[in-house]
């Protein structure tokens, strides 16, 4: 006999009620108005909240960049996340040039063996279509179908990074016929990586080295003209395209401009993007600021306001984290005297849902039943497993996360379980926090008896194999 939620308010995408939730093995076997409790073992919900598992649909584990790679492997990076209430990741698969796919889908399955903690999954980084160098990009169409098959049914694109993983606009748009045939989910970086080079080796031989730099050199209209090129595109390859990342209103507009125009064009905002500002977090005095060195750049205050009122209002869709963390002490230190190397990424994965909540529902900003689409359910629909992730509905595996709304909450790299020596929202206090985690069933968290601990057996997390649905457009 599995556990039994009793006396829970559940929480769903469309409605909140007060329910029963019965957990069979690693499924949620019914939901109903007072289950018969039988021999069953009984977790007691009163005050809480009965969710979905969080579902973070942008994190980079064990990832190589900047010479350096990133510091939370496949264990400690889905320990932070159950910790935080997040039950299932998609981490990125990188092609490198001259490489396959299959390649970088076989090196992830190894970086992820016996360590994942919490269910995940892959998109796959296209960097190559033909890394024969036949003179023919057929072998990588074909690889593309594989990848379906594998149940990898996103393709990431990067529009930034020249000479590693930016791609032109001929390869991006051939992929994404290609995906537009395959019913596949295009994910783009949208940024102008060729404008934005020049501008920062302008800056380079002008002595602007710091780490503030890094934030004006990358414009929000370079973001803006990516984030529009990259669905003019896809509209025009019949694709269904999903922005990550987007940080500021002028990407916004033009994302809303597309959509008016029929797009099939979803896009993410991150939690950094909500509630850290230039101002605030980037001044422009301190090598402290590397900290908060990624792409895109922390944009200015003014910026969040409209982020928000577009997850309020529909234009944008999932908050993820885009989890790519590097210690401070001996990885951002790596660019020191020049911004250039500062690895770029920052930890988030284990706090995304405090912020959202704090930030979000306590604030008024969104209600309890946005937060669960916005945290869980729009995820698992845009990404292909809404059958088996991001609702509490019988049939589906008991990711279940029991969120306890008057928990008083600090964050601190001192008490977290991400590897990093920092935490970009050091001090930080905040009200809503995970009280107990299932993942499939399991209670892998209790942070109520034994918090910031991970209960479950390293390894336990298994590969989520997605439907190619084409974002749920189709
Ligand atoms: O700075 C970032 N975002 N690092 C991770 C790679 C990416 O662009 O998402
Ligand atoms: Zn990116
Ligand atoms: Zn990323």
């Amino acid at each position: 006999m599995g556990a039994l939620i009793k006396n829970g308010t559940i929480v769903s995408a469309t409605g909140s009620r007060r329910a029963d939730v019965l957990i069979s093995g690693e499924i949620i076997a019914q939901v109903g108005e007072k289950i018969v409790e039988e021999e069953h073992e009984i977790v007691d919900a009163t005050g809480l909240l009965v969710m979905p598992g969080g579902i973070d649909v942008h994190t980079h584990l064990d990832m190589p960049f900047g010479g350096t790679t990133s510091a939370d492997d496949y264990t400690t990076g889905t320990q932070a996340a159950a910790v935080g209430g997040t039950t299932m990741l998609i981490d990125f698969a990188l092609q490198s040039q001259g490489h396959t796919m299959r390649e970088a889908f076989d090196t992830w399955c190894k970086k992820s063996d016996r360590k994942a903690c919490v269910d995940f999954s892959l998109h796959m980084a296209v960097t190559d279509l033909d890394p024969h160098h036949t003179g023919d990009t057929g072998y990588g169409l074909r690889e593309m179908e594989e990848m379906v098959v594998e149940g990898i049914s996103s393709f990431k694109l990067f529009m930034a990074y020249p000479g590693v993983l930016m791609i032109d606009d001929g390869l991006m748009f051939r992929v994404m016929q290609k995906a537009a045939g395959l019913n596949a989910l295009c994910c783009i970086h949208a940024e102008n990586g060729s404008a934005i080079d020049i501008v920062v080796s302008q800056m380079i031989a002008e002595g602007k080295a710091a780490p503030h730099y890094h934030a004006l050199s990358r414009s929000p209209k370079a973001e803006a003209e990516a984030t529009h090129r990259a669905i003019a595109l896809a509209d025009m390859a019949g694709a269904a395209v999903y922005i990550v990342h987007l940080s500021n209103e002028d990407a916004l507009a033009a994302l809303k401009f597309m959509q008016g125009r029929g797009a099939r064009a979803l896009a993410e905002t991150c939690t950094q993007y909500l509630v850290l500002s230039i101002e605030d977090q980037m001044p422009g005095n301190s090598w402290e600021e590397a900290k908060f060195v990624f792409t895109p750049p922390l944009r200015e205050k003014k910026n969040q306001k409209p982020l928000w009122d577009a997850l309020a209002e529909g234009a944008l869709s999932v908050v993820s984290t885009d989890h790519c963390p590097f210690r401070f002490a001996d990885q951002k230190s790596l660019g020191k005297d020049d911004f250039r190397k500062i690895p770029n990424g920052g930890p988030g994965v284990e706090n995304r849902l405090q912020i959202l909540w704090h930030f979000g529902v306590n604030a008024g900003r969104i209600t309890p039943e946005k937060f669960v689409e916005l945290a869980a359910t729009a995820p698992a629909r845009i990404f292909g497993m809404e059958k088996k992730k991001g609702s509490i509905v019988p049939g589906l595996d008991a990711d279940i996360l029991l969120w306890d709304p008057d928990a008083d909450y600090t964050i601190s790299a001192a008490t977290q379980r991400m590897a990093t020596d920092y935490n970009m929202f050091e001090g930080w206090k905040v009200k809503g926090n995970a009280a107990k985690v299932f993942s499939r069933g399991e209670l892998v968290v209790d942070n109520t008896t034994r918090p910031g601990e991970f209960l479950g057996a390293t390894g336990r997390g298994r590969f989520v194999r997605r439907d190619a649905n084409a974002g749920g457009f189709a």
